[in-house]
């Protein structure tokens, strides 16, 4: 297969939905057991209609306030929280997590802004399959795959040799200082919370930082996804289930519209994001590098027929050409490691080729060893 190219002709998500049809193509239908259930028309903020039975459950939301001030107890009291919700929940929102809220405001409009730029500007963009960079409507390369209702951008933030801001949009003209000001922004909080992770694992509180190759080289992408509204918002997905297949995901949700999804036994429950809060998850590297004691956890986004969509996904990797494998400190003869040592390089391209398949690597990696 030609690594190089989309094996067909991409749509353009957003101009499909402006293009004011009322049933959405064949290519968008996902078979039966993989739509929305429960599915409520407007995802809005105000659940008071939901008729979901999780109503009232949410992620877990922590305050990291305290993680800086002198009160030992306060500071013991979170970290125990972060752990909690990293062994079972895998996903957690964050407040008071040091990123300015202007500049949350300001990166989401700027995209917004993007999106909106006629189709032929956003096209110069137009991304491959070889490196995902630039604007993209697919994740995966599999002829005939069905697809998700969709449109994103993708960008390398670090290492700094890989951030080469002309493949990033010229428009809005100021873009790309808003994304520079705001990625280094994310990727200190990433650095906070994996120092977190770490002390709450036993090990060295810079083990997790070091084993993703450290400050300079750690491995950092944004991803902006923009989920036009839908007319038959039931039949599909905007992002099929997966894990993220990197370290950590540092989300910032639209601040109108909800449409995030967290596997949780049998249910999907809708992420109700918090003003000004960050929607941090686990990704798979972290689930090999704690040999499973942190785990990433399936998720989806479901759309909706009155409103776009906008997010941003950092991911927060290991240098991608690193072996990662369960740190030596948390295997013990009664708990082996899990999974074979392999480098982000390698593991990536299992969803690169494949597009979402909710948790099939890492597990696959299990009956490997
Ligand atoms: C992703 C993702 C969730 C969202 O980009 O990997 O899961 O709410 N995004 O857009
Ligand atoms: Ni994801």
């Amino acid at each position: 297969m030609d690594s190089e190219k989309w094996p067909e002709p991409i749509i353009r998500v957003q101009a499909l939905a402006q293009s004011g049809i009322t049933s959405i193509p064949q290519r968008f239908i996902k078979p039966k057991f993989q739509r929305p259930t429960n599915f409520t028309t407007t995802q809005s903020f105000l659940h008071d209609h939901d008729e979901n039975s999780n109503n009232n459950l949410n992620i877990p939301i922590i305050d990291l306030q305290h993680l800086k001030g002198d009160d030992k107890k306060l500071r013991a009291e979170t970290l125990e929280r972060v752990s909690e919700a990293c062994r079972e929940w895998g996903f957690f929102q964050v407040l008071n997590h040091g990123v300015s809220h202007e500049l949350m405001k300001c990166a989401r409009n700027v995209w917004r802004e993007f999106f909106e730029l006629p189709i032929e500007v956003k096209e110069e963009y137009a991304n491959s399959p070889s490196t995902y960079e630039g604007y993209g409507s697919r994740l995966g390369v599999k002829k005939g795959a069905i697809l998700d209702w969709s449109d994103y951008f993708f960008l390398h933030y670090m290492p700094c040799s890989l951030r080469n801001q002309t493949k990033w949009p010229s428009l809005p003209t100021s873009l790309r200082n808003v994304i520079n000001e705001y990625g280094d922004e994310v990727v200190k909080l990433g650095g906070r919370i994996l120092q977190l992770l770490s002390i709450n694992l036993g090990l060295n509180d810079d083990f997790l930082l070091n084993a993703f190759g450290g400050e300079k080289d750690v491995g950092g992408c944004l991803r902006v996804n923009f989920y036009p509204k839908c007319p038959q918002p039931d039949l599909t997905l905007g992002i099929s289930p997966h894990s993220d297949p990197g370290g950590l995901t540092i989300l910032l949700p639209d601040d109108f519209v909800s449409g995030l999804q967290v596997h949780r036994g049998d249910d999907w429950i809708t992420v109700k994001p918090l003003p000004n809060a960050f929607i941090i998850n686990i990704g798979d590297q972290i689930q090999v590098l704690s040999n499973a004691i942190y785990k990433s956890i399936e998720h989806r986004v479901i759309v909706n027929s009155n409103k776009d969509r906008v997010s941003l996904a950092f991911f927060y990797n290991p240098r991608s050409d690193l072996l990662i494998e369960p740190a030596k400190e948390l295997v013990t003869k009664e708990t082996p490691p899990l999974y074979p040592p392999m480098t982000f390089d390698e593991y990536r391209l299992y969803i690169r080729t494949k597009g979402p398949c909710g948790k099939a690597q890492v597990d696959s990696l299990l009956s490997q060893k």
